[in-house]
């Protein structure tokens, strides 16, 4: 499966934050916002990542995050010169995709919950079709809503509806199946002048072959389009990583756990961030994966 962070968009409800800097490289906590979608994709078991980005930050991307060889993966790197909607970022990654299937994830949201790897897991196995994630929400005004039976069924789905008919909200990613090119070839701009991913999703419906999880209560599902909601993300970030000292979305021994890189290969990013919290726990967890040399008795 191939994997595709969505990271443009004019950010313009966070401006004049956005005014130099891309919104989805602002820092949530201790690191770039960009870690938290990527890290999703990562605990996929995905490699190869083509990140889209707008024309003006993809430079910035590049800086930090290079080929990601030095975090096993193969990234590489599309532009969308206009925020012309969530699907045409489908159309852009086409030729990436090619025969194979794909996530896509949105760069500004945030995934963080027990087992979700075993969830990743078993949809990205028994895929067919579209595998989309659901999370309650107070405000389903303001998002894909999807509508699910007492037996899990999905029933429908809408684009910001004015009357929801459920509070479940579809969160920014989405498992497709090859077919994926092809309805995105097929989709005409909305109302609001957007490739719409709900239309996408709508495709797969009338199909019968999508299907909506709904992620547990006790999961956090953030995206940060505003400056409340990125100060709240950060904030999450903060506690639950000084109150646990596990951290979330540290790319770097995500790739150590996947097996993308070896423990002496994460020690080396440790060091690199030497000084720094977020360093010295790298260094820690490589650290614990090196065998010590057997101290001989006198
Ligand atoms: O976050 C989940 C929601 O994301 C879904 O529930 C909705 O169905 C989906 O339409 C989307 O709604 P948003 O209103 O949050 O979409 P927004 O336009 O804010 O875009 C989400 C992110 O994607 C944002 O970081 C910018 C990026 N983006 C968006 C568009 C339309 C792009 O990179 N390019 C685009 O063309």
């Amino acid at each position: 499966m191939k994997g595709i962070v969505l990271a443009g968009g004019n950010g313009t409800r966070l401006r004049p934050l956005t005014g130099a800097l891309s919104k989805q490289i602002l820092p949530v906590y201790d690191k770039p916002m960009i870690y938290y979608p990527l890290s999703v994709l990562m605990l996929a078991g995905i490699r190869d990542i083509l990140l889209i980005s707008s024309k003006d930050h993809s430079d910035s991307f590049r800086t930090l995050l290079g080929d990601g060889s030095q975090l096993g993966l193969n990234i590489e790197y599309a532009e969308q010169d206009e925020p012309r909607g969530i699907a045409e970022a489908l159309l852009i990654g086409a030729d990436f995709i090619d025969g194979d299937q794909v996530a896509l994830v949105l760069g500004d949201n945030i995934f963080h919950g027990p087992r979700f790897s075993l969830l990743l897991e078993d949809a990205v196995r028994d895929l067919d079709g579209a595998a989309l994630f659901g999370y309650r929400v107070r405000d389903p005004q303001r998002y894909g809503i999807g509508e699910i039976d007492e037996e899990g069924r999905l029933l429908s789905l809408e684009e910001k509806p004015r009357h929801p008919r459920s509070n479940l909200a579809v969160t920014g990613l989405y498992l497709y199946d090859n077919d994926v090119i092809e309805i995105a070839r097929n989709l005409r701009p909305s109302a609001r002048g957007e490739l719409e991913i709900t239309d996408v999703n709508l495709a797969y419906l009338a199909q019968g072959r999508a299907q909506l999880t709904p992620l547990g209560r006790g999961f956090a599902w953030l995206d940060m389009g505003t400056h409340d909601s990125l100060l709240q993300a950060a904030q999450y970030v903060q506690l639950v990583e000084q109150r646990q000292g596990e951290f979330i979305a540290c790319v770097e021994e995500l790739a150590l756990n996947c097996g993308f890189i070896t423990p002496e290969q994460c020690l080396h990013l440790g060091e690199q961030m030497r000084g720094t919290d977020y360093g010295a726990y790298v260094t820690e967890v490589a650290s614990r994966r090196i065998p010590r040399p057997a101290v001989r008795a006198a």
